[in-house]
């Protein structure tokens, strides 16, 4: 049986997690697609670096174009992070026919409308579930659960490594600093965590949310932010006194044709399920007007979690591809957004 041969960027923390995920549950991900998964090339910064799996290192290169240029290669699987360059890898991919599997949301929140009206135009896949939540699925949930429906607000802690500090910091007293090194060590941080922190990687996420959610194109510029690295023990501690929990969370709401987003440390109240989500997990709470209230929960970062959703895409992909149905997923082709002001 021909396999379906993947390469793979990027042999970090999720790339570890991607390539034990695939070996570990080869007979279970070949029962669903009906072909064998084959990660044929890994792109690393560094070929002699130490790995935490094993793999041949006759896969391993220092050259992006030697796997987006390899006409054997079906999909990319891109996790290795950044954004001008990292785009021009995945448009060539797609270019040539390849289908592509991302967690990137600083590259979806900048030019996934790019990327996806390439893929449309190629007849291919982007998937990039893990780029959002970790390990929980709320992208196929907003574009496929909700399709029915109408969201008006969609409200959520979405970075991992802020709500890691936080909670560390309300139930430890544990000091800011030495648990941001925790979150890097545990590989929740980004590369460079000033965007975990200050609050951008959430606005990405809430600009990527907010988009398929309220289906209009929501950009990061439209995304008030305030991260958490001026928050203080004080003001844990009061918030507590005073019956709340300190989060970062992400607020998305629609009203009428009028949109607001924001990022922001925010009070909540000990009684809302959201107060109760600790550690490195990811709450995203949803508002539709036909459902009514929803909330789905689960580890938003690190190893395991988040290679679950890029390898979860990987087999819808492959599955797409075995019906011959790839580019049919809904692009970002959505109306104008228009911008609540403060006068509205
Ligand atoms: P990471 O641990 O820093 O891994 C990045 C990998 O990419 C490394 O293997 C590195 O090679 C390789 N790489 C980076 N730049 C390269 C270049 N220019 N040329 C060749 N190889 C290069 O990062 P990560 O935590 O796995 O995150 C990867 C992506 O997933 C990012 O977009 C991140 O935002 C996203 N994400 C991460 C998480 C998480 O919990 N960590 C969750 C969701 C999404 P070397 O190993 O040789 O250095
Ligand atoms: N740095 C991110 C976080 C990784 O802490 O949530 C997951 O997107």
């Amino acid at each position: 049986m021909k396999p379906v041969k993947v390469g793979l960027l990027g042999l970090g923390t999720v790339g570890t997690g991607v390539v034990r995920i695939v070996e570990g549950h080869q007979e279970d991900l070949q029962s669903q697609v009906g072909s064998p998964i084959s990660i044929s090339k890994i792109l690393v910064k560094d070929r002699a670096k130490q790995r935490g799996v094993s793999v041949d290192s006759a896969k391993l290169t220092e050259d992006p174009w030697e796997i987006v240029r390899d006409p054997e290669i079906d999909i990319v699987i891109e996790v290795m992070g950044g954004i001008d360059s990292t785009k021009e890898y995945l448009l060539e991919a797609l270019e040539r026919g390849k289908h592509v599997v991302t967690a990137n949301k600083d590259l979806m929140a900048l030019h996934g409308q790019e990327i996806l009206a390439k893929a449309a135009e190629k007849g291919c896949d982007v998937f990039y579930e893990a780029s959002v939540a970790g390990g929980i699925p709320i992208i196929r949930t907003l574009i496929e659960g909700f399709s029915s429906d109408r969201i008006t607000k969609i409200m959520g802690i979405v970075n991992g490594t802020t709500n890691y500090i936080l909670t560390k910091m309300s139930q430890e007293g544990a000091a800011y600093a030495d648990v941001l090194k925790e979150a890097q060590a545990l590989g929740y941080a980004e590369a460079d965590p000033t965007s975990d922190v200050e609050g951008l990687d959430a606005a990405r996420k809430m600009a990527i949310l907010s988009t398929l959610g309220f289906r209009a194109n929501v950009a990061l510029d439209d995304v008030d932010v305030k991260g958490i690295s001026s928050v203080t023990q004080e003001d844990i501690r009061y918030a507590r006194q005073l019956g709340y929990e300190l989060k970062l969370l992400g607020i998305a709401e629609r009203q009428d044709d009028y949109i607001s987003v924001g990022v922001q440390p925010t009070m909540v109240k000990k009684s809302h399920p959201i107060a109760a989500v600790n550690g490195v997990f990811n709450a995203v709470y949803v508002y539709g007007e036909a459902v009514g209230e929803t909330m789905f929960y689960g580890p938003g970062a690190g190893e395991m979690p988040t290679a679950t959703s890029v390898v979860a895409d990987l087999v819808a992909v492959a599955k797409n591809s075995k019906l011959g149905v790839n580019g049919r997923q809904a692009t970002l082709a959505y109306k104008e957004k228009k911008l609540k002001t403060d006068e509205q």
